[in-house]
């Protein structure tokens, strides 16, 4: 029985009590913390950048799997990997084409860094298809990125299959995220979907029962 990691969204965090937040995270199951950001150009919403990442991972031991909501992920990508991003994800439509994904793809694992692809709910999952033998991640967008606290849109289930197939019957190791409106509710549907990874921000902070939740998006 495969183990479902949980990637808690700092984005939902409590900024004025971080390192409470970052310490409850640490007791959990929770193996990775989530960290969103916005530019407020790809998305129309600004969050944090590669300072608080240093600060954060100077403080946590938690695997840092950073989601690049940004318009230009070639021109960033290095600072957050300087910063301490374990992963690296970027979104496709970011990009202009296959030349640009790929290089935004090589310059993360040259810089030693794993590295996913993200697509909004729009995007086909056919379209990445072509990069899976180099991702280690690919993140299902189940909200419009940008925001905490909105919610699941059930047509994502059908790319976390139609993935979870194409992976398969290839055997390629990449790894099925999926973020946005994760609760009991809909975790129980994108692990029978075949997601590997959950990322969760308004169903586990603020919550006095961070621990049990976590399990509860494990299904344990
Ligand atoms: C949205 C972010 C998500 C969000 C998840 O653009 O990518 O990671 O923080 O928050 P919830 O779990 O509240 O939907
Ligand atoms: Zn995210």
């Amino acid at each position: 029985m495969k183990e479902i990691i949980v990637a808690p969204s700092i984005l939902s965090a409590n900024f004025l009590d971080l390192k409470n937040d970052l310490d409850i995270t640490e007791k959990s199951l929770a193996k990775w913390l989530h960290f969103d950001v916005m530019d407020g150009h790809f998305v129309p919403n600004i969050s944090f950048g590669s300072a608080i990442l240093r600060q954060v991972k100077g403080y946590s031991k938690l695997f840092m799997d950073v989601h690049i909501m940004i318009s230009d992920p070639l021109k960033y990508a290095k600072e957050f990997i300087d910063a301490g991003a374990d992963i690296l994800t970027f979104h496709y439509e970011a990009l202009k084409s296959d030349e640009e994904i790929l290089q935004v793809i090589k310059l993360i694992k040259s810089n030693n860094c794993k590295v996913g692809i993200s697509i909004k709910p729009d995007t086909k999952v056919e379209k990445i298809f072509k990069y899976l033998n180099m991702l280690d991640l690919v993140l299902i967008m189940s909200v419009e990125p940008g925001f905490g606290g909105q919610s699941f849109m059930d047509n994502s289930l059908n790319k976390i299959k139609e993935l979870r197939l194409e992976i398969d019957s290839n055997k390629y190791n990449c790894l099925i995220q999926v973020d946005g409106g994760i609760n009991d509710i809909t975790s129980y549907k994108c692990r029978n979907a075949g997601a590997d990874v959950l990322v969760a921000g308004s169903y586990l902070y603020g919550k006095i029962d961070f621990s049990s939740r976590v399990k509860k998006l494990m299904g344990i």
